[in-house]
């Protein structure tokens, strides 16, 4: 494994070595290098220094060219110029982008390094909540999560996985108080139990208890005394509790599957997990000062957190009745991921509805001195799913949309446009339904991650499995396009020629490639899957654009062009095949 230096990278330094020659105060400026399209990179970072140091910027430029050495045989930059007020334009040597990419072919990771100071974070994602069905809001949170578990891993972040089910809660009290007098009604009709099955009865036992619970003073009544049999640790009551829990877990599972995730049952440390602290956890605080008693509750005071009265809203950590709630948890939950699972970072992919509660959390931790400058806690908010009417996706009677139905619908969708692109190429049945399931679980994944994540979106179907534009399915089909290229190149192998010329759209592919690793640094260093997406799309493109300018199999220079025209095909495969993975998206090899 050698990890590569990009161009952008070694064009940076030699800029930036230049700079410190021709200046001795510009030591560390940062000369400011981006792609561009007058030339292959714009170099502004002269402009803002002479400015400040009152000097005029094109005689810095023009000094800092003078110190780059250029030209045709082994230098990375071919030319170099000053231009407009004092931008340097550069160009690299054609040579010296297909030798970067042959080190990058050569590596099984692309040539992208590991971070440096790579540490631990616990991220918390893929949190649903027991007995009750999963909507769009937990896909997003799986989604987005998934997609940051593999792109924290490949940068070489230790990564533990959290899912922090809601399995605790006094809802539990009315359901289980049913189940002892309904003791059927979790029955399997026999034989392995389906997710649709262990939801239904969930969902039908859920109804029932609500209904018995809100016209039944006595049924209430014995809800509540469960609810306190429940926090004693009654063993009949507690049995109960874990039929549910496990019941609700066949369902995510299912789920989950059909999402083609993988979820470790260790993983699922679910609220009931930090019981026995939660007692420890408000001591502290209350010892500390951190929290104090107000009307009765343990709360936690901030000053600019008020309500439209202006009276402070506390966050509270025990009820007046003695009972914990979900802050309580979740500052259990830090001291046990900080102190127990040694993360210097915890990452929360939670919606932004729970923006405020994960504040209070944070900064309460702050003041226990359980979250310092050496481990810190991010939310990496999501904003809500809307219908196509731009309201908050719901059904036509007004109910919260049933995941796995969705999920459903974008296969079908997909597997419909797979067909009618499929047949015509001899795909088999088997394919067809392998490549739908591909494509339409990698449109709803691909929608989610390809805009930025705190923003709201639309579930589109019909865009998200449009053959054109920003979706997943024009990703899987550039993919699949190169895939066919090799089966019709048979023998001939890719090999790299860094003496060839290079067309521009092969030019504009090939410092596309080059980008990969910085890509994924970015968006790992920022929480941004989208920004992955975006360089993804962007490749896909300019393939779309070099393959039609530039024959692959009939180069017309001969075995030497098709030689390396295959080799760009080939690396250009496998950036979209590792990218389109830690996006959690498979790219079938023909579509
Ligand atoms: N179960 C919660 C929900 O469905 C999400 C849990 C988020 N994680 C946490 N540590 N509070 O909204």
């Amino acid at each position: 494994m050698a990890s590569v230096t990009s161009l952008a990278a070694s064009v940076n330094q030699r800029v930036a070595d230049a700079l410190s020659a021709a200046l001795p105060e510009a030591r560390d400026v940062d000369p400011l290098l981006r792609r561009s399209d007058r030339a292959d990179f714009q170099a502004n970072g002269m402009l803002a220094l002479a400015k400040k140091l009152k000097g005029n910027p094109r005689e810095l430029a023009t000094q800092v060219v003078a110190g780059i050495p250029t030209g045709d045989s082994g230098a990375v930059i071919k030319e170099i110029e000053v231009s407009g007020p004092g931008f340097l334009n550069i160009t690299v040597a054609d040579e010296a982008i297909i030798t970067t990419l042959a080190a990058r072919a050569a590596d099984d990771r692309l040539g992208v390094p590991y971070a440096d100071g790579a540490g631990t974070t616990v991220i918390d994602y893929a949190q649903p909540n027991v007995a009750k069905e999963m909507h769009v809001g937990h896909l997003r949170s799986a989604v987005i999560g998934a997609a940051m578990v593999e792109i924290l891993e490949f940068t070489g972040e230790k990564v533990i996985r959290r899912h922090h089910i809601g399995d605790w809660g006094t809802q539990f009290g009315m359901l289980i108080q049913y189940l002892i007098e309904h003791p059927h009604e979790l029955d399997h009709k026999g034989g392995e139990v389906s997710g649709e099955e262990a939801m239904s009865n969930l969902n039908r036992l859920y109804k029932a208890s609500r209904a018995l619970f809100d016209s039944d003073e006595e049924f209430k009544e014995r809800a509540r005394r469960r609810v306190v049999d429940l926090q004693a640790g009654d063993e009949e009551t507690l049995a109960l509790w874990r039929r549910f829990v496990d019941e609700s877990k066949i369902y995510f599972y299912s789920v989950f599957n059909k999402l083609d995730m993988d979820i470790h049952d260790p993983d699922v440390v679910g609220e009931s997990g930090y019981n026995a602290m939660l007692e420890e956890t408000c001591r502290l605080l209350e010892e500390s000062g951190v929290a104090v008693r107000s009307e009765g509750a343990l709360c936690v005071f901030f000053d600019d957190v008020k309500g439209p009265d202006g009276n402070p809203v506390p966050l509270i950590v025990k009820k007046t009745n003695g009972g914990y709630g979900y802050a309580a948890t979740d500052l259990s939950a830090i001291r046990d991921r900080v102190q127990n699972l040694s993360a210097d970072t915890l990452l929360y992919v939670v919606d932004a509805r729970q923006s405020l509660h994960f504040k209070m959390v944070f900064e309460t931790a702050r003041r226990a001195g359980w979250l310092d400058d050496k481990t810190h806690a991010v939310q990496l908010a999501f904003g809500t799913v809307l219908g196509k009417d731009g309201k908050p996706f719901k059904t036509r009677e007004g109910e919260t949309v049933r995941l796995v139905d969705l999920l459903d619908e974008a296969i079908d969708r997909a597997t419909a446009v797979v067909r009618e692109k499929g047949e015509p190429i001899g795909l088999t049945e088997e394919e067809i339904t392998g490549n739908g399931a591909q494509v339409g679980i990698g449109a709803v994944k691909y929608a989610d991650l390809s805009t930025s994540a705190s923003r709201d979106y639309k579930f589109d179907l019909d865009q998200m499995v449009s053959l054109n534009g920003d979706t997943s399915v024009y990703l899987q089909y550039a993919y699949a396009r190169i895939r066919s290229i090799f089966r019709k190149a048979g023998d001939v192998a890719p090999v790299a020629h860094p003496e060839l010329p290079l067309a521009p759209a092969e030019r504009a592919l090939g410092l596309h490639l080059d980008q990969f690793g910085e890509t994924v640094a970015e968006a790992a260093a920022s929480y941004e899957p989208h920004k992955l997406a975006a360089y993804l799309y962007g490749l896909a493109s300019l393939f779309t654009t070099f393959y039609d300018q530039c024959p692959v199999l009939k180069a017309e220079s001969g075995p030497d062009q098709i030689a390396n025209r295959l080799f760009l095909c080939d690396l250009t495969a496998r950036t979209l095949h590792q990218g389109m993975a830690l996006l959690g998206i498979r790219t079938p090899e023909r579509l």
